[in-house]
């Protein structure tokens, strides 16, 4: 694993828009499938709330189920004072990186989401995915799991955790495999937890 390191100088690649802090785009990395699908991740910008919108209207209900535990509309998940929110971020406490693809004519599109949220008076966060039906399985979900750990280390946080339905599989598989240990389900969801060792020069 690396450790990305910041620059000197502010990222001119920066959305130019996010005035109350430095957009953090040395977070920026490339990600390649096994059948050589590439995705750029990055940290979300305030400019992104058009592709969000895309985004979620290609969700299918069983992902947006796994992900908010409730069958949240269309209409609710994309307006405009939800989504001005999720996409303008105060990033010293908040990370959301999205994995991005060109479309058919060449316009950037979203295949991921996922989020970092610090919990207040801990050193703690709380983490999040979502990767859209058609580009799941395609080992997305590790990757941004694993610069979201990452992410976590570098900011000095001792654990981060989530929230996950008992039934979801995939995801559950993914926190396994990155050696996160799970509570006892209540109910139909369980928290999954990974407690955080200090990446030497990070
Ligand atoms: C859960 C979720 C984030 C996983 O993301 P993903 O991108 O599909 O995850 P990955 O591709 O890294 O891994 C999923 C599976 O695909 C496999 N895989 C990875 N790359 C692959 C490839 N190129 N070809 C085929 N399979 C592949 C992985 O081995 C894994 O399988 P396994 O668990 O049976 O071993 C995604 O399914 C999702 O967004 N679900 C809905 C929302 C949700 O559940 N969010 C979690 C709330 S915290």
């Amino acid at each position: 694993m690396t450790c990305e390191k910041e620059p000197a100088s502010p990222d001119p690649q920066g959305s130019g828009s996010d005035s109350r802090v430095q957009y953090p785009g040395w977070y920026t990395s490339e990600f390649q499938t096994k059948e050589g699908t590439h995705y750029t991740i990055r940290p979300i910008r305030s400019d992104d709330e058009l592709n969000m919108v895309a985004f979620h209207g290609e969700l299918s209900e069983e992902t947006v189920y796994r992900r908010y535990f409730a069958p949240l509309r269309l209409d609710v998940r994309v307006a405009h004072e939800r989504l001005a929110k999720r996409c303008l971020l105060d990033y010293p406490n908040e990370m959301a990186l999205v994995a991005t693809y060109p479309g058919a004519n060449g316009e950037e599109k979203l295949a991921a989401v996922a989020r970092l949220i610090k919990i207040e008076n801990t050193k703690a966060a709380e983490v999040a995915f979502l990767v859209s039906d058609k580009h799941q399985h395609r080992g997305l979900g590790t990757y941004l799991l694993e610069r979201m750990i990452e992410i976590a280390k570098k900011d000095g946080l001792e654990a981060v955790e989530a929230l996950v339905l008992t039934e979801n599989f995939d995801m559950n598989n993914l926190f396994r495999r990155a050696g996160f240990k799970f509570l006892a389900p209540e109910g139909s969801t369980l928290m999954a937890r990974l407690e955080l060792v200090p990446t030497p020069g990070c």
